[in-house]
């Protein structure tokens, strides 16, 4: 029987109501309490910005350099990373549930590299995505690619399913080979995966203009690292991007790839949390490379 005796009348109700606390991300106060709690899974509340490891390369191309044991090369780095970025398969099988990181679950997939990229279809099912425990979804959007209404339809199916479980939907837009990646491409693709319900978007950071990108898009904009550059230049990038409106990185081959992945990781924390400059964060780079 429960324990009735010395049950206590409540008597301290004064002093004025609590602050309310604003949502720090772009444009998301006005989702439901589970959607914005799995958003600080991905995006460190104290300063609204995230260094998201990506490791998703193998749904499509395989094993690549850098990837070719997940448990070699990735597991070491999880500790430093606030999210992961990773398909089911990595994370069921090299992944431990410990992690305590918001897992950004690749959601979209079909045709290799030997094949038409636009052509995905959603890949993986919403329950499956809950039983992960996943903070967020990832698909790719390719805006004037040869599939495009067909990737767009992956969004916004995945954005009904996601709104009705209050998992987040991270849109990444995909540049086809003969594309030009510029501003202009860029607002486009941003805007319109915003507009069809993208909690943030993923885009590729443009020497000339980003920041109209940045903000024309009412949500926060993630930048990919792109293919493997210099140290000193990929912190340049990140560094740029974050001045420039970004809420943060998705990095992956300028991590994985790079010799020193542990070191390479610490110094885009640095740029992206601590305010490093480029020169500051490769110094970092170089000390904990050596
Ligand atoms: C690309 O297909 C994947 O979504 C990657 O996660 C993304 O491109 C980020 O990786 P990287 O920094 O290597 O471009």
């Amino acid at each position: 029987m429960a324990d009735l005796d010395d049950l206590r009348e409540g008597t301290d109700y004064s002093g004025p109501a609590a602050a309310a606390t604003d949502f720090p991300l772009k444009g998301q106060s006005g989702q439901d309490w589970g959607m914005r709690a799995r958003l600080s899974r991905v995006f460190d509340p104290a300063d609204g910005k995230t260094v998201m490891l990506a490791f998703d390369h193998g749904y499509f191309q395989g094993p690549t350099s850098g990837l070719e044991r997940l448990d070699r090369s990735i597991l070491p780095l999880v500790p430093q990373a606030d999210a992961l970025m990773c398909t089911r398969g990595a994370l069921r099988t090299t992944i431990p549930p410990q992690n305590g990181k918001g897992i950004v679950l690749r959601a979209s997939g079909g045709p290799s590299v030997l094949k038409e990229l636009s052509d995905e279809e959603t890949a993986v099912a919403i329950d499956d995505a809950v039983r992960l425990d996943a903070a967020a979804l990832a698909v790719q959007v390719f805006v004037g690619g040869e599939h495009e209404t067909k990737s767009v339809k992956n969004l916004t199916t995945l954005v009904d399913q996601g709104q009705r479980t209050g998992i987040p939907v991270l849109a990444v837009t995909a540049v086809g080979r003969d594309m030009v990646r510029d501003a202009r491409y860029f607002r486009l693709a941003t805007r319109i995966s915003a507009e069809l319900g993208a909690a943030f978007v993923k885009t590729y950071y443009v020497e000339d203009g980003f920041e109209t990108v940045t903000s024309a898009c009412p949500v926060p904009i993630v930048i990919a690292g792109g293919k493997k550059v210099e140290e000193e230049e990929a912190l340049r990038v990140a560094y740029q991007a974050i001045q420039e409106g970004a809420a943060g990185v998705d990095m992956g081959r300028n991590v994985f790839q790079s010799e020193h992945p542990a070191a390479m990781l610490a110094a885009v924390r640095g740029v992206v949390h601590d305010g490093l400059t480029p020169a500051e964060a490769f110094d970092l780079f170089e000390t904990l490379s050596h």
